[in-house]
């Protein structure tokens, strides 16, 4: 097949080319209205439709006679553990819980929490909740109680489903306590919590609102799927944007079933039964989409990895692991790569393991730079193939598509538009830019099946974010170019989302809580370049005048302080204290000035600005601290 005839297909005849991919899954009724709009004008897909996505993932395959095929492989070098489940044994599992969720009051259009590691309950969990029409909200493990209770005051679930603990390399997190603080941070209080007691050691305290999983599941009888609409939300996904409010993308039941069994064969070129392997978590888009839903409706076996790239034990892991579990297609960030890199430089563990099966490398969560791609090629003979998409997007907008036609690969560039994304360039004032000039990526509506439908409760800044500033398109965040082949280069984020290791947080968010410290005047938390993590944040603190608090010690406590607000992920280590902030004279901070100064990239210092001499004492105190391009170890 063509990549451009079958990309100009599905452009210029949207419904046809996409009735026929909804034919490719199954409906308890099919859709007959392919495309419609909302109230907003917003493209709603194949509304009449019903199914049940559990139904997708597990039955179907049972009843289509593969009930005994792997479905999942939980690999945790952590525990030490390897265990196989047959789509039969997930589909009973599933089906017990979500009987015992129906038993416990959770129905159809209700909410669930769920916040576990990378353990197979987790999947079931998930799946759980689909086959009863509950809609998931999945945290990540190494959010914070605040950042639970946030999440759990905006999506007002009914329950939460949790673990006693997870393991951090070689730590011990004891989740079941992290929930119980969580609860009572928030307002909305949960009625039941469904624990899943690993018996790892860690406490496990009972309250009154506690079940346990394993009784549950042993007590309960199977239900089965029960069918939703088309448009129905499957879950709603935190992520960070720019403001310290997390947005819920919620996400719809049918457009998303269809736009995975497509992605799954036309974007990543995997075949029913072939084991594949997204290294994220469920916490994560990625783990939404293609450690449970796409690999399973597809038919594959995916692998639920509860370790990192490097200590669990060693940059060995992830070669150990596709050799033994013979994974066809693999998916990670380029950070892993780098962290491997860093501890394995000539590939020696890599030449330890037989690769031959591996057909492709994905990777993505954030750009893959030239040096990566490079030493994954030097190393390793499969095509490493960067793609762009998003939270929102819950599935690949920018890729080489492997199952239609694999085409060269430019370095830098994640690729060409995927199928159904008409992806174009815009400058400030909305002119559609040429070839290599740099501005807002941007995509013309409608979107394709599967995009983000809404934000939890909150439709005005759905349209504020997204839509109202370049009516009839969908606005990123990301800024980019297309080069005149039309492969497209993205550059980063316009607004102050970073990227750490693949995970997204807000700067935004970040700054409210340095300012919540009693000592704080003002202060920026900026995204800064690092070898390893891609971004890192740096936070630049004014001091109240007065205060008497030493250097040294309002270091620490901003630092524990986010941590215990957002999490250890948040990874905010750099905090440096200055006199002042450079601003505008209207008093804008200048965010961006800061951000080359770490970089050590060249900028033209604005003729706005209300004191260049701040330039100087910023470079001074980045250059004290070893901080950025400063940083001696790096250079
Ligand atoms: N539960 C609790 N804590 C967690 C956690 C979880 N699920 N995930 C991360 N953390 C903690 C870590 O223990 C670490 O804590 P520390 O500061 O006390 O050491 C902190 O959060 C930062 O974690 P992480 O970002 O994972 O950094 P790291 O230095 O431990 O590891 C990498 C670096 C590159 C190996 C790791 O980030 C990685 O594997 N990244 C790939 C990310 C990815 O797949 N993203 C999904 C997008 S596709
Ligand atoms: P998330 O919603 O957490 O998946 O993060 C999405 C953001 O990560 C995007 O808006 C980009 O800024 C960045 N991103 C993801 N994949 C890539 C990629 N392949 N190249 C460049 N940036 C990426």
């Amino acid at each position: 097949m063509i990549y451009k005839e079958f990309y100009n297909q599905s452009i210029q005849s949207p419904e046809a080319f996409w009735e026929d991919q909804a034919n490719q899954i199954e409906w308890y009724s099919k859709p007959s209205i392919i495309l419609s709009k909302d109230e907003n004008n917003y493209p709603l897909w194949f509304k009449d439709g019903e199914l049940n996505i559990c139904y997708l993932t597990l039955d179907k395959h049972i009843q289509d006679g593969y009930g005994d095929n792997i479905a999942i492989i939980y690999d945790s070098p952590v525990t030490q553990t390897i265990k196989k489940y047959t789509f039969n044994d997930v589909k009973t599992e599933v089906a017990k819980l979500a009987g015992g969720m129906i038993s416990l009051g959770f129905k159809k259009g209700d909410t669930a929490v769920i916040y576990m590691p990378m353990i197979p309950q987790a999947a079931f969990a998930i799946l759980a909740c689909a086959r009863i029409g509950v809609t998931h909200s999945v945290v990540f493990g190494g959010f914070a109680p605040h950042e639970l209770a946030v999440r759990i005051d905006d999506c007002k679930p009914k329950g939460i489903i949790t673990a006693s603990s997870g393991i951090e390399v070689d730590r011990l997190i004891a989740y079941k306590p992290l929930v119980d603080e969580a609860i009572e941070l928030s307002s909305h209080k949960p009625k039941k919590v469904i624990v899943f007691n690993r018996k790892l050691g860690a406490r496990v305290p009972f309250k009154k609102y506690d079940v346990d999983y394993d009784a549950l599941v042993y007590g309960s009888e199977e239900t089965p799927c029960v069918p939703v609409n088309a448009t129905h939300p499957l879950y709603v996904l935190y992520t960070s944007g720019t403001t310290g409010k997390p947005k819920g993308i919620v996400r719809d039941t049918g457009g998303y079933a269809t736009a995975l069994k497509f992605s799954m064969q036309y974007i990543y070129g995997a075949k029913p039964d072939e084991v594949f392997w997204a290294a994220s978590d469920v916490g994560w888009v990625v783990g939404h989409s293609f450690i449970i839903y796409g690999p399973l409706i597809n038919r594959n076996a995916t692998i639920i990895f509860e370790g990192k790239p490097i200590k669990t034990p060693d940059a060995s892991t992830f070669w150990r692991i596709i050799a033994e579990h013979k994974v066809k297609v693999m998916f990670t960030a380029p950070t892993a790569i780098r962290a491997i890199k860093k501890e394995d430089p000539n590939g020696a563990f890599i030449k330890q393991y037989d690769l031959s099966c591996l057909r492709t490398q994905f990777l993505a969560g954030e750009r893959c730079d030239v040096a990566t791609l490079e030493w994954y090629n030097e190393h390793i003979p499969v095509p490493a193939i960067d793609h762009w998409w998003q939270t929102e997007s819950g599935w690949p907008m920018i890729a080489n598509m492997m199952g239609v036609e694999f085409l060269p690969v430019k370095p830098g560039s994640a690729g060409k538009a995927v199928a159904g994304y008409d992806i174009r360039i815009f400058g400030e004032n909305g002119q559609e830019l040429g070839p290599n000039q740099e501005g807002y990526v941007v995509i013309k509506l409608p979107l394709p099946p599967g995009t983000m439908l809404d934000l939890w409760g909150d439709t005005e800044r759905f349209k504020m974010g997204y839509l109202n500033k370049f009516p009839g398109y969908y606005f990123s965040g990301d800024g980019g170019f297309k080069d005149d082949e039309d492969y497209i280069f993205i550059t980063g984020r316009v607004d102050d989302v970073i990227n750490v290791a693949g995970h997204r947080l807000s700067t935004a968010e970040m700054e409210e809580i340095v300012s919540s410290h009693h000592s704080v005047a003002e202060c920026a938390v900026i995204g800064i370049n690092d070898d390893l993590k891609g971004q890192i944040p740096l936070a630049l603190v004014v001091n109240k005048s007065g205060e008497s608090i030493q250097h040294f010690q309002l270091e620490q406590e901003i630092v524990k302080l986010v941590r215990q607000q957002i999490g250890a992920v948040a990874s905010l280590r750099d905090v440096v204290i200055v006199d002042h902030l450079p601003k505008t004279r209207s008093g804008k901070i200048l965010r961006k000035l800061m951000r080359s100064i770490a970089d050590g990239e060249n900028f033209q210092t604005p003729s706005t600005i209300d004191d260049e001499k701040i330039i100087d004492e910023i470079r001074d105190v980045l250059k004290k601290y070893e901080i950025g391009v400063y940083n001696k170890k790096k250079n």
